[in-house]
């Protein structure tokens, strides 16, 4: 599935390094159900993207690496045992991050010069920065050839992002990033790692994203937050049932029994909610029955707005906006939260039309039009072009 926008590492990597590259390509993520339950063990069911990052890497002569941005034209040289974390949200973060966690790994890193490109809208709540770590990893996977499978590479891209880019994410954008297949979606289970594909059967729907514009600093401090809420809620039910693994096994009576903390049940209630959500919405996608399926789209919005309260006024305006085009047949926030993307499934024959209103009507509200994307779904990572004689295409 070809990229959006011509993506140009491959390109500006020749110029600048006078050198053949391995090339890489690893998709952003959309998340059809199933938010905010990664981090606590429950069960997602996200989908690769035809949005990507793309990876040129090559060894590098003069024993040091290079690291070099299209998107923020920037370039940066570093030693391989002085590599630390920069600035705070810092692009190079992930790269670093992800080089430190194989170093941490035993793995044989040597020096190597890396040009980055991507067409996934950074803090939209597509992943870019999933997809940044899992393309480096990827590609330093197939550069030095480390026999890391796509699961060991979500891993290590997510454990770069919890040490580099201080937020405590679960594994559903990695994993997706990873592992991704075109026209399906992935029930994950996040506590075992098990998984099966989902036919998207989308029938006359199309996945269409708004995305409101808002980018909130709050977002990684009250996801953090968010954690650690579930964390208290979960041990303060293990006070009672010290056997409790995980916050699936809670049961309504525990939680009212256990959970006094109105907040914290409220966040509980919601991850319970969320769970059954995504069992029971895996099998109306993949029966292509679109409207029960986009009614737990609404549901899952209602919640993660009022129990989880992770949405803000712009998402839950367009939210509301799309349910009352009866063309849609659901729509929700999408990802971490307080701004970003709301994922919608709108026929196909009404698209523009709602589009149009959705837009105008957030226009007159906030005084700028969202930007839409229709998204398609793509395989996981991949090397799409190798030095070597063989070359393996997408
Ligand atoms: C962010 C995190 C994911 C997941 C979502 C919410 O995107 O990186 O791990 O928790 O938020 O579902």
């Amino acid at each position: 599935m070809a990229p959006v926008k011509d993506l140009k590492a491959a390109a500006i990597f020749r110029q600048l390094f006078e050198q053949e590259p391995l090339i890489v390509r690893a998709p952003g993520r959309i998340n059809l159900i199933g938010e905010h339950t990664d981090y606590t063990g429950g069960f997602v069911l996200p989908a690769a993207i035809n949005r990507y990052v793309e990876v040129a890497i090559s060894k590098s002569t003069d024993g040091k690496i290079h690291l070099f941005s299209t998107q923020f034209e920037e370039q940066i040289e570093i030693n391989l045992d002085e590599i630390a974390k920069t600035t705070a949200g810092a692009w190079e973060n992930c790269v670093l991050g992800t080089v430190a966690q194989l170093i941490k790994k035993q793995h044989a890193i040597k020096p190597f010069n890396m040009v980055i490109d991507s067409d996934i809208p950074a803090g939209a709540g597509l992943s870019s920065s999933a997809a940044l770590c899992v393309a480096a990893c990827t590609a330093l996977n197939e550069l030095f050839n480390l026999n890391l499978a796509p699961l060991n590479i979500a891993q290590v891209a997510q454990a770069a992002e919890h040490e580099y880019a201080g937020v405590k994410c679960g594994i559903m954008n990695q994993f997706a990033s990873a592992l991704g297949k075109r026209n399906n979606a992935i029930r994950l289970d996040c506590r075992s790692l098990s998984y099966e594909y989902v036919p998207l059967n989308l029938g006359d729907y199309t996945i269409c994203l708004f995305d409101s514009g808002v980018r909130h600093s709050l977002a990684s401090s009250e996801y953090n937050i968010r954690r650690e809420q579930c964390q208290q809620g979960l041990e303060m039910i293990r006070a009672f049932h010290p056997a409790l693994s995980s916050l699936r096994e809670v049961t309504h009576p525990m939680l009212y029994h256990c959970v006094p903390d109105t907040i914290i049940r409220n966040r509980l209630e919601y991850i319970l909610q969320e769970n059954r959500r995504v069992c029971v919405a895996a099998p109306m996608l993949r029966a292509g029955d679109m409207k029960a399926f986009g009614e737990k789209l609404f549901e899952s919005h209602n919640g993660l707005s009022t129990q989880y309260q992770v949405s803000c006024k712009e998402l839950d305006f367009l939210v509301d906006q799309l349910k009352q085009h009866q063309p849609v047949a659901g729509a929700r926030m999408m990802g971490g939260g307080f701004g970003g993307c709301t994922i919608s499934l709108i026929h196909k024959e009404q698209l523009e039309t709602v589009i149009n209103a959705v837009s105008e009507a957030y226009e007159e509200r906030f005084n700028r039009l969202p930007a839409t994307y229709k998204v398609e779904t793509s395989d996981g990572a991949n090397a799409i072009k190798s030095p070597n004689p063989q070359t393996i295409t997408l």
